[in-house]
């Protein structure tokens, strides 16, 4: 009788263990230069990580992580760092222990790349953004390096599933994509990643700024982007062109077949693929819009960076 309940108990246990197997993992490691990072993992409380610096170093950041969620990277800093050069604008604040440089933009200016980077006892770990004019973005392009993320805007949700992520500072431990397109570095570089939520199961539109109706005039047009797509359960990302007098909900709900553009329907290998879709000559001002439905339990990744226009002479792209 006993040696069956043990039996049955192993069982369980087995069954536990294959349910709680991450279905899309890439698992990727978490890095503390001049550090120790101890991972142990419980059932219900998820990771619980520990950092520790090596002698001589401090830490940044908290010295525990616990959860499965977003995690904000540690680094290990030590002074020893040149001052960084004054910008034309903006204000850079080093720490008095020489730890920590932060720069801070004035009013009408917008920080684009790292707002904070740490000494490692010779060099400045990140490179340190710019502060550049509110309103630049002339060329519609945008590789989310701003902090405005140049006009772009999720639908309003909560929980928000479409995030913008910094390399440097965000790391999720059940996320192969840790690094953006523009840099592909693990201290530089930001990009849109759609997050996995239990409690995230409507639909979730990710906007683009009003484009003008002049730009599709006169010659063939084609909005290009880099798409991360990974994991069995990514399912559907649709992208649409809608006029901008449109409420989303409206071309979602009403218009959906004539705006959508683009289906990219599940698993795309584990890196960036340049994808686009032409737009026709529009009657009025208009908006690119990305949707994805019910990402609640999406095993995976969906990655959005490097945004842009080409304008072509012909019908086919011309990169
Ligand atoms: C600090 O960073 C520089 C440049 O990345 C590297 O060459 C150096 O080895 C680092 N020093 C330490 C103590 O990690
Ligand atoms: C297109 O229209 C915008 C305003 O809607 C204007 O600022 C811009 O100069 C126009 N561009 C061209 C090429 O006509
Ligand atoms: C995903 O898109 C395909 C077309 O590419 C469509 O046939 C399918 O119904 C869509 N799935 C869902 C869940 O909307």
């Amino acid at each position: 009788m006993a040696l069956v309940s043990v039996g049955v108990l192993w069982a369980l246990i087995f069954m536990i263990y294959i349910v709680i197997q991450p279905i899309a993992s890439c698992d990727p490691d978490i890095l503390l230069p001049n550090g120790q990072v101890t991972e142990s993992s419980s059932w219900f409380l998820g990771d619980s990580i520990k950092f520790e610096c090596n002698r001589g170093f401090s830490l940044q950041g908290k010295s525990w992580h616990l959860g499965n969620g977003n995690m904000k990277k540690r680094y290990c800093a030590k002074a020893g760092c040149n001052d960084i050069e004054k910008r034309a604008i903006g204000t850079i604040f080093t720490a008095t222990d020489g730890l920590k440089a932060e720069i801070e933009c004035d009013e009408e200016f917008v920080l684009s790349g790292n707002s904070v980077t740490y000494c490692n006892g010779t060099k400045w770990i990140m490179k340190l953004g710019t502060c550049q004019l509110a309103s630049s973005a002339v060329d519609h392009s945008c590789d989310f390096e701003r902090e405005d993320m140049c006009g772009w805007r999720a639908s309003k949700a909560i929980p928000q599933p479409w995030k913008r992520i910094s390399a440097a500072a965000d790391f999720r431990k059940d996320k192969c994509l840790q690094q953006d397109h523009t840099f592909q570095s693990d201290v530089e570089g930001h990009f849109i990643r759609l997050q996995s939520q239990v409690h995230a199961s409507r639909t979730y539109h990710f906007i683009s700024p009003i484009y003008p109706r002049n730009l599709t005039v006169g010659h063939s047009l084609w909005f290009q982007f880099q798409l991360f797509m990974f994991g069995p359960e990514v399912r559907n990302l649709t992208i649409s062109v809608k006029p901008s007098s449109m409420a989303v909900e409206d071309m979602w709900n009403s218009f959906r077949d004539i705006c959508t553009k683009l289906i990219v329907s599940g698993d795309q290998g584990s890196n960036w693929k340049s994808q686009s879709i032409a737009i026709d000559e529009m009657d009025s001002d208009f908006q690119v819009v990305f949707t994805v439905v019910d990402p609640s339990s999406l095993h995976g990744d969906i990655g959005i960076d490097d945004v842009k226009f080409i304008k072509s002479e012909t019908t086919e792209p011309h990169f």
